[in-house]
């Protein structure tokens, strides 16, 4: 496939990173989602090592800004009220130093912020000491509350970043959301209601976040009360990739990294309790139930990336890649809840693909990993920094004008700077 780069998508793309920022952080797009994720600011922290380094960790300092005294980092930081969003900071009542969310979202942070720091070591010595024991207290905090068999796990389908997967359907089916009352959704006032979720998945969400308000966001009272919780794949390999990065940048500073060593033998065992024998691939398991979600994601993908081989899924990605256009779907569009356009049922997500194709070339999949650079790059050329995109059309969902596409492509997929 030969991509046809305009030479302006560098510079859309810095004019997309610099228009979305609100003053140190950036929101993902204007509108849809006005405030700060976690893992789009990790995101874009690598975006703008491309052009900007001190920005670069500014993105990461206002993220930390709002952990949690138990080492949790939230999912969303409400830093400025915005009525446009809904469920907004009375909804939640997070109960950290700024208003947030109280949940996570998967941590890439570490990875990213080794990648900074890796693009001017000398500028990134300071920072990333500061940054150091943060990181390190949210990943005990995954290790604390999060583990089943040595899988991390996520307590609310929106914590693993990908909200509406067919993965989470055995578990949403056991909630329940009578008395969720009445309320406003905002996201489809801002984008077509085909794209987003449905109102069956928005009660339990709603539902799931009136839970962990009533328990005033205490863990060891979720953990019992809880029924949603899912060992996930996109949680445990980027978990175990972000501690093997932790480890590397503890060294650079000179500290004792043995704890987190720990951690990753812990993790690897874990991952490989998400291997499905019967689907052939690493899948999410219900870890109330033991139930399997036989579900072939994009997350499924993230294996190399955390450094685990397993040849059945180079021929399961395989398989997949060849069912599209423009890999990797995020559901396996064999099956019958596939949905093109649907969120996280099926569209392709630019971010999981980045993180994919880094695991493939390191693993020594290059030529995997180059063609899915080069589809990337295409899809994004032909139709915008879009927020997802059609695995069969390329058309662009969602949102617009997205920073975490728009710092994928500066920092991976852009034909410029496309080094992994
Ligand atoms: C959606 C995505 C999530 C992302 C957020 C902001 O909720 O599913 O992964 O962080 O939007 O872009």
């Amino acid at each position: 496939m030969n991509t046809q780069v305009s030479p302006s998508m560098d510079e859309q793309a810095r004019a997309i990173l610099r228009g979305n920022d609100r003053g140190g952080y950036t929101v993902p797009t204007a509108g849809l989602y006005p405030y700060q994720w976690n893992w789009d600011s990790a995101f874009a922290a690598w975006g703008f090592a491309t052009f900007d380094i001190p920005r670069a960790w500014q993105e990461f300092e206002t993220l930390f800004v709002g952990q949690w005294p138990n080492g949790m980092v939230p999912h969303i930081l409400f830093h400025k009220p915005d009525p446009g969003y809904f469920p907004g900071p009375d909804v939640w009542g997070g109960i950290g130093p700024i208003p947030s969310s109280g949940i996570s979202q998967p941590p890439v942070a570490a990875s990213f912020a080794k990648r900074v720091y890796e693009a001017d070591p000398e500028a990134g010595r300071a920072p990333l000491a500061a940054l150091f024991p943060k990181l390190l207290a949210w990943h005990r905090w995954f290790m604390d509350w999060r583990l089943d068999q040595g899988a991390v796990c996520v307590t609310h389908p929106w914590e693993a970043g990908r909200d509406n997967t067919p993965d989470w359907d055995g578990a949403m089916a056991g909630i329940d959301p009578t008395g969720v009352g009445e309320y406003t959704r905002r996201d489809t006032s801002h984008v077509d209601p085909a794209m987003r979720p449905t109102k069956y998945d928005y009660d339990r969400y709603i539902w799931l976040v009136q839970l962990g308000r009533r328990l005033n966001w205490d863990e060891a009272a979720l953990l019992k009360e809880n029924p949603f919780r899912v060992a996930d794949p996109t949680m445990t390999f980027i978990l175990l990739r972000a501690q093997r990065d932790l480890a590397d940048l503890g060294r650079a500073l000179g500290e004792d990294v043995s704890a987190i060593e720990e951690d990753i033998q812990t993790l690897e065992n874990g991952a490989s309790t998400l291997w499905n024998p019967d689907l052939k691939c690493y899948d999410a398991r219900d870890a109330r139930s033991g139930a399997w979600a036989n579900c072939v994601s994009n997350a499924s993908f993230l294996n190399w990336y955390a450094g685990i081989d397993n040849p059945a899924m180079v021929e399961q990605y395989d398989r997949i890649t060849n069912l599209c256009t423009y890999p990797v779907p995020s559901h396996d569009p064999a099956s019958d809840r596939f949905d093109a356009k649907r969120y996280w049922r099926g569209p392709t997500w630019g971010i999981i693909n980045s993180l994919i194709a880094i695991g493939l070339k390191e693993r020594g999949l290059t030529d995997r990993g180059e063609a899915l650079r080069q589809a990337t790059a295409d899809v994004i050329a032909r139709h915008g920094f879009a927020e997802y995109f059609d695995p069969h059309t390329g058309e662009a969902a969602g949102g617009g004008t997205f920073t975490w596409t728009a710092a994928i492509w500066l920092a991976w997929a852009s034909p410029s700077q496309g080094a992994t």
